[in-house]
C-alpha cells in the first residue's frame, strides 16, 4: 500500500496524535505557473515526469473517506467524507491513502462533489487570504466598493478569486487568454482583458479604473507595469513573488511607499476552508474542473499542470 509517499502494510501503523488516514476520492494535481518554464521543456515524455515529480508527490489537496482515526481525534470517525489540506512538507495526495490532520480537515457535505472539494484547499484559501487579509475585501459585501484586478483569472487560484471578489461587491477586472474570456465573465468579472493583447499586457482597465488591489496569479510582471494602474494606495498582492518582486517589496518598505507590492504566502486555516466548502454547498462558489485523470495516469495530470494552461483545476481520481 502506498500512503503519503511511503509503503506501509497498514495505514494505522503511521497514525500520530490528531491524525487519521483517508482513502483518496479526488486530489488536485499540483503544478501550474509556479513551475519554471524551462523545467517543462526538459520533460519529453510523461514517464520522465513520473520519475522527476510523482516521486515528490507534494500534492496537498484531497477529498476522501476516513478509514481509521488515531489517538486524540475528536470530531471525525471512519466513513466520514472530508476535504483536507495535507502537510506541505510531506504532501502525499497522489496516492490511494493519505494521512491527514484533524486540524486541517473539514467535513464534505453531499452537495459538494469530491472533485469540487479537492479543488478548493490551496487555491481557494490563497484567493480568500489575498482578498480578505491583504486587500481588505469583506466577502459579505459590507466594506467600501473596491476596484480589483485579478491576473490569470482562468487558473486555479484566479477563478476562485474572481468569484470571491464579486461576493465582496467589488468591481473586478480580470486577465486571461482569449479562449477563456466568456468563462471568466460568467464567473462574475466586470471587465476581461486578453493578456496577449497590448492592452492586456499593459493591464489597462477598458473603463479606466485604477486598481485598489491586484491579486497577481500570473507569471512575473514588472512593477513598472502595475504602478500606473494603481490607485494612490493600491496594492499588488503577489502570490508568486520572485527575486525582483521581493526587491521591490524591500525598497517600498524602506521608502514608505503608498503603493505597495505585498508578497503572499498561504497559511491554511481550517475555518476558512469550511467557509469555502459551505459557499460551494450553497451554490455561491464553484470549482471549474479543467480535466480529470485516473491515479494510474497521474503523470498526465502533472504534465498538464506544469504546462500552465489549465482552465480551473486538474483533478486526479482513483
Ligand atoms: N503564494 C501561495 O501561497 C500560492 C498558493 C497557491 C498557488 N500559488 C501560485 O499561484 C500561481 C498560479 O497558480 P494557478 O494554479 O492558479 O495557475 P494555473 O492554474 O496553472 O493557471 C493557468 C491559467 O493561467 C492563464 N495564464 C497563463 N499566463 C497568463 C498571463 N500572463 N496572464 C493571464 N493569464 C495567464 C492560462 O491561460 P492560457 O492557457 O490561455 O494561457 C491558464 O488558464 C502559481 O505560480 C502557484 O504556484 C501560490
Amino acid at each position: 500500500m502506498v500512503m503519503n509517499n511511503r509503503s506501509v502494510h497498514s495505514p494505522s501503523q503511521l497514525l500520530g496524535f490528531g491524525e487519521f488516514n483517508l482513502r483518496m476520492l479526488a486530489a488536485y494535481s499540483r503544478g501550474g505557473l509556479n513551475i519554471n518554464p524551462g523545467q517543462a521543456q526538459q520533460v519529453h515524455h510523461p514517464l520522465e515526469l513520473q520519475q522527476q515529480h510523482i516521486q515528490d508527490n507534494d500534492t496537498t489537496d484531497v477529498a476522501g473517506v476516513i478509514q481509521e482515526v488515531g489517538p486524540g481525534v475528536k470530531n471525525f470517525k471512519p466513513g466520514d467524507q472530508v476535504v483536507a489540506v495535507l502537510s506541505h512538507l510531506t504532501g502525499g495526495g497522489l496516492a490511494e491513502y493519505a494521512m491527514a490532520k484533524e486540524s486541517l480537515t473539514v467535513p464534505r457535505p453531499p452537495e459538494v462533489s469530491a472533485a469540487e472539494g479537492a479543488g478548493l484547499p490551496v487555491a481557494g484559501l490563497t484567493a480568500h487570504m489575498a482578498l480578505t487579509q491583504s486587500a481588505g475585501v469583506k466577502l459579505d459585501g459590507s466594506g467600501p466598493r473596491k476596484n480589483i484586478l485579478i491576473t490569470a483569472a482562468s487558473g486555479g487560484v484566479g477563478h476562485y478569486a474572481v468569484q470571491l471578489a464579486k461576493l465582496g461587491n467589488t468591481h473586478v477586472t480580470a486577465t486571461c487568454g482569449s479562449r477563456n474570456i466568456d468563462l471568466v465573465k460568467s464567473l462574475g468579472a466586470d471587465e476581461v482583458l486578453d493578456y496577449k493583447t497590448p492592452e492586456g499586457a499593459a493591464l489597462k482597465s477598458p473603463s479606466g479604473q485604477k486598481y485598489d488591489a491586484v491579486v497577481h496569479c500570473a507569471t512575473p510582471i514588472p512593477w513598472s507595469v502595475f504602478e500606473p494602474n494603481l490607485s494612490a494606495t493600491g496594492k499588488v498582492i503577489d502570490i508568486t513573488p520572485g527575486p525582483s518582486a521581493m526587491w521591490t517589496f524591500a525598497v517600498q518598505k524602506l521608502t514608505l511607499s503608498k503603493k505597495q507590492l505585498v508578497p503572499l504566502l498561504l497559511i491554511p486555516k481550517k475555518e476558512k476552508l469550511e467557509y469555502l466548502v459551505n459557499l460551494v454547498k450553497g451554490g455561491k462558489l464553484k470549482t471549474v474542473i479543467d480535466s480529470k485523470h485516473p491515479l494510474s495516469r497521474a503523470e498526465e495530470a502533472w504534465a498538464k499542470s506544469i504546462d500552465g494552461h489549465a482552465t480551473g483545476k486538474i483533478i486526479v481520481e482513483p
